[in-house]
């Protein structure tokens, strides 16, 4: 069995989805953390290959297409929506649906100039893992959509806090806190944590 323990605000894997891990000698949370760094980077290699417009990001095919890219060699369902409910997150059937309606707010605002590139990329990560489209990694495929987003703008990324949000930290807790900030409309303690 794998020893999953999971920090703070880290979504729980169900049984079935654990079994779609696709590295079979990996037995421990060390081992599959290890494992999915390698994948994500690989990931971030494509990425810096890549030269992307801001309208081929905001695609349904782009966020499932860096989901695959960031977890594919780790989950057998990488890149596919979730099929059951988390504790956070979109009713499952309504996760296409939802993802297109911010792709659509998103590509308005951006036309608009409704906020500046920040401050926008910011509202667009904390409702795009609000809607948490996958069984596990929304933390870090939205946080590295955001870093695209804004390098298609010619923005630098975001510094994140410094700091690994994997594991159980205080930077962590201010960013989770930021978050359920950003969820009742306050966004300025995320849009602090985005640049610190
Ligand atoms: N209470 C909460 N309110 C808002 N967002 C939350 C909350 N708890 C967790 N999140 C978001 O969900 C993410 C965790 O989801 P998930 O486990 O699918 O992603 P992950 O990439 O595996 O996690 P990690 O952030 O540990 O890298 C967090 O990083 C955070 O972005
Ligand atoms: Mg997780």
């Amino acid at each position: 069995m794998v020893d999953l323990s999971y920090s703070e605000g880290a979504t729980p894997l169900d049984p079935n989805e654990a079994e779609g891990l696709l590295p079979k000698h990996i037995t421990t949370q060390s081992q599959l953390n290890e494992w999915e760094q390698m994948n994500i980077l690989e990931a971030e290699e494509w990425v810096s290959s890549l030269n992307l417009m801001t309208t081929e990001i905001l695609s349904i095919d782009f966020i499932r297409k860096l989901h695959k890219k960031m977890f594919g060699k780790t989950w057998s369902w990488a890149g596919n929506f979730r099929k059951t409910d988390k504790n956070i997150g979109a009713y499952w059937l309504n996760i296409a649906i939802e993802i297109k309606t911010l792709m659509d707010d998103i590509k308005y605002q951006v036309s608009h100039n409704t906020y500046s590139n920040t401050e926008l990329a910011a509202r667009f990560h904390h409702r795009l893992v609000a809607i948490h489209p996958f069984s596990n990694g929304n933390g870090r495929h939205s946080r590295l959509m955001t870093d695209i987003f804004l390098l298609s703008h010619g923005e630098k990324r975001f510094s994140w806090g410094s700091q690994s949000l994997t594991k159980e930290s205080t930077v962590r807790k201010k960013y989770i806190k930021s978050l359920q900030e950003a969820d009742k409309g306050n966004y300025d303690l995320l849009l602090r944590f985005v640049r610190s």
